[in-house]
């Protein structure tokens, strides 16, 4: 461990040398998005020049649906990392959210961290970010600034309980969150978005949520950064140590609240390339987020944040017309395949039946025209059964993916690209074979 910092502007400080430093990441998750197989259109009837990726979200037109998760600010030096952050964003039409801003509420002099942002993106979507640990003890008027600090378009709420379960100076106590979720809703002012940390959200949780005015989630499911790897490395001990790869992984946690909820979905936790972008959005998000892929590159330039993203991007427009989605719309539609232990998730979870193992045969019901049934048991196997906008996932039966090489995933050029976000470099084709 190294020198531990007690402060909540040092145990920021702390995050961020940590998440640089090294591998924040578990295995268990990392290629779930291997798992998620979208069925190629051979013959598109687009050209990739058409391919539209603009939204519009929390009233604003993003040019594609993409946004900088939540990292920083609250000490000196964190001003750097969002004025890149914003810089960037804003050039390119996209969005971003900031860290915690409790510091900031705490002590006014570190506001400026989190005031450039909006300085430098005065378009630009922006979220800004409390901790649910202690947002229901705010007054109305420390939510309503932490929102007028940044002139936030919504206000994340961020739910941590292993973050704070592990950290050395932890809260573990959401108590009387709930109950307060209206209040708070009716108090920022803006949307409220709920957004967990890395362990994601079940559809159990979401239903419970879905009659609150809370307008949606960040769902940060398991198998990108994990607190509790980052927390770990801050400990003497190893407290933390099971619950590294602790959580929902993010696959699954789309496909849960999908399933349950029609609200806007932000999907985040171990996004690495537009192409993760891609099938977060086909599986039920409205907006794909990544945040430490960003982390390195904006420590150095703008220009290099802006690199990554654009390359991002770019992938999201090639895997757009690689499914013959003219449009984020159309792109809703694409059918696809969940391979191995998503696929488990799924069945175990009730999000699909048992496909049979010939004849999978379309029923005519009144949950879409894209849903499969099962005709032994009658019962639908589609993902999402009420939202028939996305329910148009085919499942593999029994099918197991060849073992990995590398015990890493099948993809080399999902490394190479991951490995290209991380360091802030463009990719190139000699980087696919490393
Ligand atoms: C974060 N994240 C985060 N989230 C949040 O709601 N408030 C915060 O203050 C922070 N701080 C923070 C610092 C650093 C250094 C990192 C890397 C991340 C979590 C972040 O928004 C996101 O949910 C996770 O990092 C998962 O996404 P990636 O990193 O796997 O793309």
């Amino acid at each position: 461990m190294g020198d531990l910092n007690s402060s909540v502007a040092g145990r920021k400080r702390d995050h961020i040398r940590i998440a640089l430093g090294g591998d924040v990441v578990p295995p268990r998750f990392r290629d779930q998005f291997d798992e998620v197989v979208l069925i190629h259109e051979a013959l598109p009837e687009v050209s990739f020049s058409d391919v539209d990726t603009s939204i519009d979200f929390l009233g604003k037109k993003l040019s594609a649906p993409l946004l900088v998760g939540a990292m920083t600010g609250g000490e000196a030096g964190t001003d750097i990392i969002n004025a890149n952050l914003a810089e960037a964003v804003e050039e390119l039409g996209l969005g971003m959210g900031v860290g915690s801003q409790r510091p900031a509420l705490m002590d006014p002099s570190v506001e400026y961290t989190f005031r450039i942002v909006r300085d430098r993106a005065p378009k630009a979507l922006l979220l800004a970010n409390l901790g649910g640990s202690n947002v229901f003890k705010m007054k109305p008027s420390e939510i309503r600034r932490a929102v007028e600090m940044i002139g936030a378009d919504a206000l994340e709420i961020h739910l941590n309980m292993l973050q704070e379960l592990v950290q050395p100076e932890g809260e573990p106590d959401f108590r009387g969150l709930e109950e307060s979720l209206d209040a708070i809703c009716d108090e920022a002012g803006v949307p409220v978005l709920l957004k967990e940390t890395g362990s994601g959200i079940s559809m159990e949780t979401a239903k419970r949520l879905e009659d609150k005015k809370v307008f949606g989630y960040d769902i940060g499911g398991a198998g990108g950064t994990s607190f509790a790897v980052i927390e770990g490395k801050r400990r003497d001990d190893d407290l933390a140590l099971p619950f590294f790869d602790w959580g929902i992984p993010t696959v699954a946690s789309l496909l849960e609240v999908r399933s349950v909820s029609d609200k806007p979905i932000i999907a985040s936790g171990g996004l690495r390339n537009g192409l993760d972008a891609v099938k977060s959005l086909v599986l039920g998000a409205t907006v794909a987020s990544m945040a430490r892929p960003l982390l390195r590159p904006a420590t150095r330039s703008s220009e290099d944040v802006k690199r990554v993203l654009i390359t991002v991007q770019k992938q999201m427009r090639m895997g757009m017309a690689l499914v013959n989605a003219r449009n984020v719309g159309e792109l809703r539609k694409t059918k696809y395949v969940l391979l191995g232990s998503m696929e488990s998730w799924a069945r175990q979870r009730g999000l699909v039946t048992s496909a049979p193992r010939r004849g999978l045969a379309r029923k005519k019901s009144g949950l879409g025209s894209g849903a499969l049934s099962d005709p032994g048991s009658g019962k639908c196997t589609t993902v999402a059964q009420s939202f028939p906008d996305f329910a148009l996932g085919y499942f593999a039966y029994g099918y197991r993916p060849p073992p990995r090489p590398e015990g890493r995933g099948s993809s080399s050029f999902r490394h190479a690209v991951t490995a290209s976000c991380a360091n802030g470099k463009p990719i190139n084709k000699s980087d696919k074979f490393k």
